[in-house]
């Protein structure tokens, strides 16, 4: 197939394409690099084997633009990943992240139809699960009150791609909540590369490791999880690309509207997080307790059992490649790109 890759410059769109190429599609980025760069591109395409992979800066806001690129070629399907994705930003500046994740979708969702492209698959999260009811999380667990205005822009946009797939089902929409993404590729070619003080807990652990940073912060260790730090499920970022061409033999098949988690549904706490990194890679993170940070959560993991069902996509990797692979790009790549 051939497949428009919104966003297709970030962290986890740079390693998607990979996948795609190795699966036999082809792709075009369309991406505004608001936090990006088009060197991800470069290295992308040199991983893969081609001379360049097609790229067009516009930002999907942009009907005019958009067009264009549309005119140019017909595609099966689009995989969107632009989007804002700042949490603490979010809160600050809410309608830059409302006019941008949903005013941005639905002059993409627009534009693509009038093409007659009607095949999305769209990067939920898994915040939309608030504070989630059950845990493990599955697919059937209500929707949350998100603590923010990035989760809101999921949640919403979420809504309005299954609206849509339920007015026309022409459309297949496959939603896929990612949990959390970590690691690299192998190649140590491309990564997560943040602009100025990382807000995840990973790229601060390669930061403090490169030494870029004194000592992390570990936020609170009185939550009722087994060390009391916060328990998440980390994901690493090539089984998550795996995933999106998994979705594209789903929409393929004709699947209407497909919701999936997508996570290992193995669940780590912070602390388990810096003793793998530390012992895996053989380097320091020297960390304190500080204060739970706002909007967290105690425990956050999924039941992954639907998106094997259905997709036939299950995670390979585990949290010593997770640790490996976020520290040899970020020993390579000490700056970032
Ligand atoms: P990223 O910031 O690295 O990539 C997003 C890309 O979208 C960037 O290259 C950015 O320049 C581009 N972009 C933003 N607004 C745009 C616009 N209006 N027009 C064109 N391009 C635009 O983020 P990522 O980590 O690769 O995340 C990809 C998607 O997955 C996002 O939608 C994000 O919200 C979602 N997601 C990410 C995580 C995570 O932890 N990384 C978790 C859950 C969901
Ligand atoms: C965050 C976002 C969430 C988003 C997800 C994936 C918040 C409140 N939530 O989730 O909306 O979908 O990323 O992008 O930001 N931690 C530390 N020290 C640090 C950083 C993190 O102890 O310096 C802890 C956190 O308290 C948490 C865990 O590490 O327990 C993971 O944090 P993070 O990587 O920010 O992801 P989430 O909070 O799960």
């Amino acid at each position: 197939m051939n497949i428009l890759v919104t966003g297709g410059a970030g962290f986890i769109g740079s390693h998607t394409l990979i996948e795609l190429y190795k699966a036999g599609h082809t792709a075009v980025v369309v991406d505004n690099l608001d936090n990006s760069n088009p060197e991800a591109l470069r290295r992308v395409a040199e991983i893969i084997g081609i001379p360049e992979v097609p790229f067009h800066k516009v930002d999907i806001r942009d009907r005019e633009g958009l067009e264009r690129v549309f005119a140019a070629q017909k595609f099966d399907a689009c995989i969107h990943f632009a989007g804002l994705k700042s949490v603490g930003e979010s809160v600050e500046k809410p309608w830059e992240y409302y006019e941008n994740n949903i005013g941005g979708t639905l002059v993409l969702v627009d534009v693509m139809r009038r093409h007659g492209c009607k095949n999305i698959i769209f990067s939920s999260s898994a915040t939309i699960y608030g504070d989630p009811a059950e845990i493990p999380i599955t697919e059937n667990c209500p929707k949350g009150q998100c603590t923010n205005p990035y989760g809101w822009t999921k949640s919403m946009l979420e809504q309005v791609l299954m609206d849509i797939q339920k007015a026309d089902p022409e459309w297949n929409v496959v939603l896929l909540r990612y949990f959390n993404p970590v690691g690299a590729h192998p190649s140590g070619r491309i990564g997560e590369n943040p602009n100025g003080i990382p807000n995840n807990l990973m790229p601060y652990i390669t930061q403090v490791a490169v030494g870029k940073r004194q000592e992390l912060g570990v936020f609170g260790n009185d939550y009722p999880t087994p060390d009391g730090t916060g328990v998440r499920d980390y994901i690493h970022v090539v089984d998550l690309a795996g995933a999106h061409v998994c979705a594209l033999k789903a929409i393929e098949r004709k699947c209407g509207l497909g919701v999936y988690n997508v996570g290992t549904g193995h669940g780590y706490s912070v602390l388990d997080m810096v003793k793998a990194f530390v012992r895996v890679n053989g380097v320091d993170v020297p960390y304190s307790i500080k204060p739970r940070r706002a909007g967290d959560i105690a425990t956050c993991y999924c039941n992954p059992a639907k998106a094997k069902a259905e997709l036939g996509w299950e995670a390979k990797y585990g949290i010593d490649e997770m640790v490996r692979d976020s520290w040899n790009w970020q020993r390579q790549n000490p700056e970032g790109f």
